[in-house]
């Protein structure tokens, strides 16, 4: 039976995923040495096992390492695959150089979690230059949309809705949200001057004075590309709009600043957030459900690595639930 292990702060949605799917929710502990590093051990087993390690990567640069150490581990302990869940996928904005001398971190990135799992399970990355992740990433890669769900929470709570689009990037799933919960929509304009700084063309929506906004959007992080698009509708004697996202990302002041242009604002549970509304533990289970019936026998990308003497000298002078004593105290 699959094995689905939470990295710290995703124990909620792993715990969702497992039930979803009739998996056995795995048990790691970890904590910190008193000098940072990371102490990590994978209390289940997962020997001949397939492994799904969850962790969403809103905060990737302090989650990444703890993430690679659990790959590492579950490999090492003789899992048949080592899985990665990210509901919210990092560092796919900086895809390209827009100056010299910057790094693409979209591509390393990639490089990383592409040398470390068998297969990313991911919801709708932020995909703009590139069209497929296969383009980014080595290993087999399965993207979800969550396009259905955002129009299915939208029938079931909003009346004579309005589907806005910030940017023309939006486009994509605007169109897909609209047309399942058979709204009209719209696509503003958005110039970005920085990571801040956002200005949005609105069209005349007066023709749609009657109807409930509701601006959609795959992330927001700073927040705002939808504040500066929330903020402009009443000026055209619409209501304030409902904002649905996909990733809550909400960086500082996001969240407060955009609630303070907004009727409501949900997001699905990608990113544990309190505005979550939409949950995608059984999108998620479904897909993986699917990719493992349609999987042959089970491949192994690569062996467990022997032990050396220092590992073998190691397990032999413990029992595995009782380690020694300098584990806390950091070497
Ligand atoms: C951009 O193209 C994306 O679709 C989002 O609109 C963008 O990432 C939101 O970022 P922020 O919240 O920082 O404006």
């Amino acid at each position: 039976m699959r094995l689905i292990l939470a990295m710290p702060g995703n124990e909620l949605f792993a715990e969702s995923l497992a039930a979803a799917g009739g998996w056995e929710a795995g048990r790691v502990e970890t904590r910190r040495f008193p000098d940072g590093e990371r102490y990590l051990r994978i209390l289940s087993d997962v020997a001949g096992r397939p492994v799904d390690i969850v962790c969403t990567l809103a905060n990737p640069d302090p989650d990444f390492l703890t993430l690679l150490f659990a790959a590492d581990a579950a490999r090492d302990l003789g899992a048949v695959e080592v899985n990665l869940v990210a509901p919210y996928l990092a560092y796919m904005r900086q895809d390209r150089r827009f100056q010299s001398g910057e790094a693409v971190t979209s591509r390393t990135f990639a490089r990383l979690v592409s040398g470390s799992f068998d297969r990313l399970t991911t919801v709708d990355p932020h995909l703009h230059r590139y069209k497929a992740l296969s383009e980014l990433y080595a290993i087999e890669t399965q993207v979800l949309h969550a396009a259905p769900l955002l129009a299915d929470w939208i029938v079931r709570e909003v009346k004579q809705p309005l589907i806005i689009g910030p940017d023309e990037e939006s486009e994509q799933w605007v169109s897909a949200v609209a047309e399942r919960a058979g709204a009209p929509y719209v696509v503003l304009r958005k110039i970005r001057h920085g990571d801040r700084q956002v200005e949005v063309a609105v069209p005349d929506l007066s023709r749609f004075r009657d109807r409930a906004p509701v601006l959609i959007d795959d992330i927001a992080s700073s927040g705002r590309t939808l504040v500066e698009a929330a903020a402009q509708l009443p000026q055209q004697g619409l209501r304030r709009p409902v904002c649905a996202v996909v990733h809550g990302v909400f960086a500082s002041e996001a969240y407060a600043q955009l609630s303070a242009v907004s009727e409501r604002i949900v997001s699905t549970d990608a990113v544990p957030h309190p505005s979550n509304a939409i949950s995608l533990a059984p999108l998620v289970a479904q897909a993986m459900e699917q990719q493992a019936g349609a999987e042959g026998p089970v491949r192994r990308r690569r062996p467990p690595e022997p032990m050396n003497q220092v590992e073998l000298a190691g397990l032999q002078s413990f029992p595995a639930s009782d380690p020694p004593g300098w584990t806390s105290g950091g070497g």
